[in-house]
């Protein structure tokens, strides 16, 4: 087992406010490609080809087409042991918040619920006209493009998309949260879109420890105390066990 550092397992162990925040590098154990690495293209497109309203504006199918396979992808891939871990520290520590950028849905289908999904969530459509949002569980999708249950106008993936804003609610709630966190474990994030290290410098500044774990260097190391090179999948169970097994004296 990995010697982790004993600074980085005390933090663990004695935080009580606590922000898990996770990129696409927590998914790809389960199968699914991240956005930059290997499989991260489909057709020969790259996703910031597709994922903008731009591309939808011009091709509403191909953009279904592509979502409708990743909407097949995910839904064969299982959460993961770091998914688990994810979910369990909800149950450990008394205030916790997961804030994800990823919209395949693992984390919740591994028992999170304490979850902000800040980029959406590829089960859903919501309506370009009325704003109606229709759950998709089928794949794969029963006909493409798809259109809105309630007023049968063009829907798109509930997802955020290149060039588009943030729910400024859920960015609130996710500041909110970091201004008195203990601890932040940022995992398999690239840092190429920027949230993830603007949040954890934001916690950092109010007295947070950083833990980053990514089998390779990212952006997030300017921000991080600690960075665990190794993949989540492995980091994350070898240093639960070392944590969790001191939870039963809390
Ligand atoms: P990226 O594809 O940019 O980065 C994935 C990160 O995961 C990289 O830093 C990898 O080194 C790391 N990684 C790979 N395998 C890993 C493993 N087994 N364990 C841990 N880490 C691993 O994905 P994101 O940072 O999530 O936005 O990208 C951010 C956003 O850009 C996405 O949410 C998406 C994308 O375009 C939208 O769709 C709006």
């Amino acid at each position: 087992m990995e010697a982790y550092r004993e600074d980085t397992i005390g933090r663990l162990r004695s935080s009580s406010h606590v922000a898990v925040i996770t990129g696409a590098g927590i998914s790809q154990e389960s199968g699914i490609p991240t956005f930059r690495g290997p499989g991260g293209l489909w057709r020969e497109h790259r996703a910031e080809e597709l994922a903008t309203p731009e591309a939808f504006a011009r091709d509403p199918n191909l953009v279904w087409q592509w979502y409708d396979w990743r909407r097949g992808v995910c839904a064969k891939a299982r959460p993961n042991p770091a998914h688990r871990v994810v979910a369990a520290m909800e149950g450990f520590y008394p205030d916790f918040l997961l804030i994800t950028q990823n919209v395949d849905g693992l984390h919740r289908r591994a028992g999170s619920e304490k979850i902000i999904e800040i980029h959406g969530n590829l089960w859903f459509a919501r309506c370009t006209r009325c704003g109606n949002l229709d759950e998709l569980p089928a794949t794969p999708l029963e006909a493409i493009p798809v259109m809105c249950a309630q007023c049968s106008g063009l829907s798109r993936p509930n997802v955020v998309w290149f060039g588009e804003t943030y729910d400024p609610v859920l960015i609130d709630e996710a500041l909110r949260f970091l201004a008195s966190t203990d601890l932040v474990i940022v995992i398999g994030t690239s840092g190429m879109v920027p949230i993830p290290v603007q949040l954890a410098t934001v916690a950092k500044g109010h007295g947070a420890f950083v833990i980053d774990v990514n089998p390779t260097p990212s952006a997030v190391g300017s921000v991080a105390d600690d960075f665990i090179q190794e993949k989540a999948g492995e980091a994350l169970p070898a240093l639960w066990g070392q944590v969790s097994s001191a939870g039963e004296a809390r």
